[in-house]
């Protein structure tokens, strides 16, 4: 099935133990490379956010003390190292305005070397959009997805992923009118995409000058707003030469149109070709990567992950949670996995013993097996913020959840042993 070599612990693990009060937010760690990381990068920041309501706030921030993560494929050039947030000297506290918090509290962290302060996870908006158009059937429509964002925004998952083709545009719609229903533009972090399908002709697709300019203006007009905080191509397009991309990406940033920019699920040597014309010519880097990145899906581990901590580009994994696989008992059906066709294609037999297995941790630990999921996502120091689908009321609760699981070694290995390489996937 694979030409992989079977290997069977990808990623090197060690994880502190739970702490008290903030500082369950603090000891997370790993076997890195350290000559692969930006040393004591001063960029990467922690917050601990209280949200008493939806206006005022304090927060706790932290520099990251140590290295960071680790690409495990390459353990024998790993070095086992923690990483401290919020602790010693590299704490900063301020003192926390208004009343006590009623929720949260939500960790947020510094996404890549960007000035964007990102929730530690986020609001995968692909689940809400109209579902009579697009891709997907099983999408929720404005009404159903209405309290969805109103308990991200109250749970403090403030940082939104949508794309211009989820639902053909509407699931922007939805996002921008929630943003001001629910919030405030400058208090929310917005991200979307471009490159699929949206209408015929040349500038309905792709990463050519005109279809990014135009597209970028059809998501802005959708969205209600005047920027994109992180603009993703959602792809590689290979009949465009790279340069052209690059240079229509940076004239969105020159305009105010976009603050940053990102790519999605590339070959590592096409995202580093992208990269070195951007750096050439002088032209706005990406910052931040979004692939898949789950216990079912862990090839990037080889090359993506290790070259973005390398490059202090922030991750943002999608279908932390197997779009659903890793959540539910081996064979379990919901709505969504009964006509989600993308999702149907990831299904493997091989999947089987590591859904066994975080259902098996989740039993012991008391907690759902999707937080479970999560945490272990969350426990990679590349992972800036994991893009969650949430599409039933307790799973953006379960989600802000896991961030207080801390996964012991014992149980990390159980989880990732089971792992059998594979070929490359890329929805
Ligand atoms: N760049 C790309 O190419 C790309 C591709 C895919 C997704 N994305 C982004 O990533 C986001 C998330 O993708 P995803 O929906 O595949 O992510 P996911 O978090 O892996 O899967 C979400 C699904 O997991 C199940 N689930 C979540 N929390 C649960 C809980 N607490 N208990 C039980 N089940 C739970 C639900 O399945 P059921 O609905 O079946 O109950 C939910 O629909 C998208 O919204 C989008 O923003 C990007």
């Amino acid at each position: 099935m694979s030409r992989f070599v079977r290997s069977r612990t990808l990623y090197s693990t060690r994880t502190g133990p739970p702490n008290s009060e903030a500082t369950h937010l603090s000891t997370t760690s790993c076997g890195v490379p350290r000559d692969c990381l930006p040393a004591a990068d001063p960029h990467v920041v922690t917050s601990l956010f209280f949200r008493p309501n939806l206006n005022s706030f304090g927060h706790l921030d932290a520099s990251l003390a140590g290295g960071i993560h680790t690409p495990s494929l390459f353990a024998h050039r790993a070095e086992s190292c923690h990483v401290l947030f919020n602790q010693g000297s590299n704490r900063q506290a301020s003192t926390p305005r208004g009343p006590p918090p009623t929720v949260g509290p939500m960790l947020h962290t510094r996404l890549g070397r960007t000035d964007l302060t990102v929730s530690r996870v986020a609001l995968g908006c692909m689940s809400y959009g109209d579902p009579g158009v697009g891709l997907h059937t099983w999408t929720l429509d404005e009404d159903a997805s209405q309290p969805f964002f109103r308990q991200a925004i109250e749970l403090g998952v403030t940082f939104w992923d949508t794309a211009n083709v989820y639902q053909q545009g509407t699931s922007e719609e939805y996002v921008g009118r929630a943003v001001r229903r629910y919030s405030r533009r400058d208090d929310v972090v917005l991200a979307t995409k471009v490159f699929g399908r949206m209408h015929d002709g040349p500038t309905g697709a792709g990463l050519s000058r005109a279809a990014i300019h135009e597209q970028c203006d059809a998501s802005l007009r959708r969205l209600g707003t005047d920027w994109i905080d992180l603009y993703f191509i959602h792809r590689f397009d290979d009949t465009v030469p790279v340069e052209e991309t690059m240079e229509a990406l940076h004239d969105l940033v020159v305009d105010g149109k976009v603050r940053h920019v990102g790519a999605s699920s590339m070959w590592a040597w096409q995202f580093a070709k992208m990269q070195t014309a951007a750096a050439v010519n002088g032209w706005t880097p990406f910052t931040a990567m979004q692939d898949q990145y789950n216990l079912l899906k862990r090839e990037e581990e080889r090359e993506m992950l290790p070259m973005c901590a390398d490059m202090g580009v922030g991750v943002v994994p999608y279908s932390p949670q197997g779009k659903g696989r890793l959540t539910r008992p081996w064979g379990q059906q919901t709505a969504r996995a009964s006509v989600d066709e993308v999702a149907k294609s990831f299904d493997s037999p091989a999947d089987q013993p590591i859904v066994e297995a975080v259902e098996a941790v989740a039993a012991e630990r008391g907690v759902s097996m999707a937080q479970v999921a999560l945490a272990w996502v969350l426990s990679k120091p590349v992972v800036a913020a994991p893009l969650v689908g949430a599409t039933k009321p307790h799973h953006l609760a379960d989600a802000v959840a896991a961030l207080d699981l801390v996964l012991t070694d014992d149980e990390t290995s159980r989880l990732e042993c089971p792992y059998v390489p594979q070929e490359p996937y890329w929805w």
